[in-house]
């Protein structure tokens, strides 16, 4: 089967790219995918680093050399394509797109949130969860619609909120669900097994069949 060519945007560390060099980079055997660009807006952005190491195309587009946000998706636009991606994974980057870049790649690009959307949208997401005292908290993978952190949901992993949490214990726990969770939908997808049938993402997997999960976490 031919591979699933993406391309991964990001701004800074880079620790989802990383999970998915591990999952699907040039070292891997029988990679479903092919990450054939990492760009970066930032041109300090560890991420590429990481990439560069693995022996991945890196490019920088920084938004601040860019008049305006159109002049710069179209710029980003141009090297996706010049790679030859045919899926765009957005892995912690810092810009929000235009509605014209979006569409342009209508269910073909996905993002991961720090939370359980649709709670949680935006940014301070693990803070914003303990003040609301949720007892799950977690990360979703989706399609990206122009609304921010909307659009059809692929794949959610949720984590327990313990009594002694604070933001970083919080944070951990979801960033290290982010590493298992993102490789995990981008494979469905690179699988052909995840179709967008109205707005909802729906999963053709016989495996994921589910079951309930309690938090009765006591202090
Ligand atoms: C992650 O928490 C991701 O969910 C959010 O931005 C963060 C990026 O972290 N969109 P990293 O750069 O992948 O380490």
């Amino acid at each position: 089967m031919a591979k699933l060519k993406i391309a991964v945007l990001i701004s800074g560390r880079g620790s989802n790219l990383q999970a998915l060099i591990d999952n699907f980079g040039p070292a891997v055997a029988n990679s479903p995918i092919e990450i054939v660009l990492v760009l970066s807006n930032r041109p300090d952005a560890f991420g590429l680093t990481r990439a560069a190491r693995a022996g991945i195309a890196t490019t920088i587009v920084d938004h601040k050399a860019f008049a305006d946000r159109t002049s710069f998706d179209a710029a980003m636009d141009q090297e996706i394509r010049a790679h030859g991606a045919e899926l765009v994974v957005l892995a912690g980057f810092l810009r929000l797109l235009t509605d014209g870049f979006i569409a342009g790649w209508h269910d073909r690009l996905v993002n991961i949130h720090p939370a359980l959307l649709p709670a949680f949208k935006g940014l301070k997401t693990h803070a914003r969860a303990l003040e609301a005292g949720v007892r799950f908290h977690g990360c979703t993978v989706h399609f990206v619609r122009p609304e921010m952190d909307t659009g059809p949901i692929i794949a959610q992993a949720a984590v327990p909120v313990r009594p002694e949490d604070d933001e970083n214990s919080l944070g951990g726990r979801v960033l290290a669900a982010e590493h298992r969770l993102f490789p995990l939908a981008l494979r469905l997808i690179a699988e052909g097994k995840v179709t967008v049938e109205g707005e909802r993402a729906v999963i053709h997997d016989a495996a994921f069949a589910g079951s309930a999960l309690f938090n009765p976490l006591g202090a």
